[in-house]
């Protein structure tokens, strides 16, 4: 076997590894709006071979395909963050998947102990100013609907990062290659699941 089939088969069996230990449980992905919860956990999926799911979606597809922003206009945030809480839970209840959950819904206690119990979590970490360049481009995020985008961006990190840090694990995004952050996801998983030694890939 070539040394680079070698790490394919090596990466392939950690994964698969990965996939045992889990037991079935979701991976969850929490996290700021931007912070590439649904780029990175389609691609963790699909390594993975597990379904992804996308929190937000599922409400939208609940609401006959209303978007988020229409759901925040037509019935304000408090009606929004119940649907959020039930869809998480029931997407919980489907075994094994990756799920991306919105921005907002780790702030719920109720939520955060739920993923807890039958998830293991990824906090993606990102930086406000990365957070600004990938929201800028698009005008869906009803919170970000403010004169002053930058400044509500780090508010709402600082009001939230006492809360994302109660999540399993936590990798930081950033502007690097999507793959070297579900990397990086994959090694994080890989620490907390697997016993040393147990991996059959050091990745080395
Ligand atoms: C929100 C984040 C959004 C969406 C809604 C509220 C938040 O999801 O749920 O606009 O409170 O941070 P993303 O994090 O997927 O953008």
């Amino acid at each position: 076997m070539t040394e680079i089939a070698a790490r394919h088969q090596d990466s392939t069996t950690r994964e698969a590894d990965i996939v045992a230990a889990l037991h079935g449980r979701p991976v969850v992905l929490v996290g700021m709006m931007g912070s590439g919860k649904s780029t990175i956990g389609r691609r963790l999926g699909a390594r993975l071979h597990m379904p992804f799911l996308d929190a937000d979606h599922e409400i939208e597809v609940a609401h006959a395909g209303m978007s988020v922003s229409e759901i925040f206009a037509q019935h304000g945030e408090p009606y929004f963050r119940d649907g959020e809480a039930r869809v998480i839970a029931r997407l919980l209840e489907g075994g094994s998947c990756v799920i991306a959950t919105g921005g907002g819904a780790f702030m719920r206690e109720e939520t955060r102990n739920r993923i807890h119990d039958k998830a293991v979590s990824i906090w993606l970490k990102a930086d406000g100013d990365v957070i600004l360049k990938r929201v800028k481009r698009r005008a869906d995020r009803p919170l970000l609907q403010t004169p002053d985008p930058a400044a509500t961006i780090e508010r709402l990190i600082a009001e939230r990062s006492p809360f994302y840090q109660f999540a399993d694990l936590a990798v930081a995004s950033r502007d690097v290659p999507h793959e070297k952050i579900v990397d990086e996801c994959i090694d994080a998983l890989s620490a907390h699941l697997l016993p040393a030694g147990a991996s059959h890939s050091s990745g080395t």
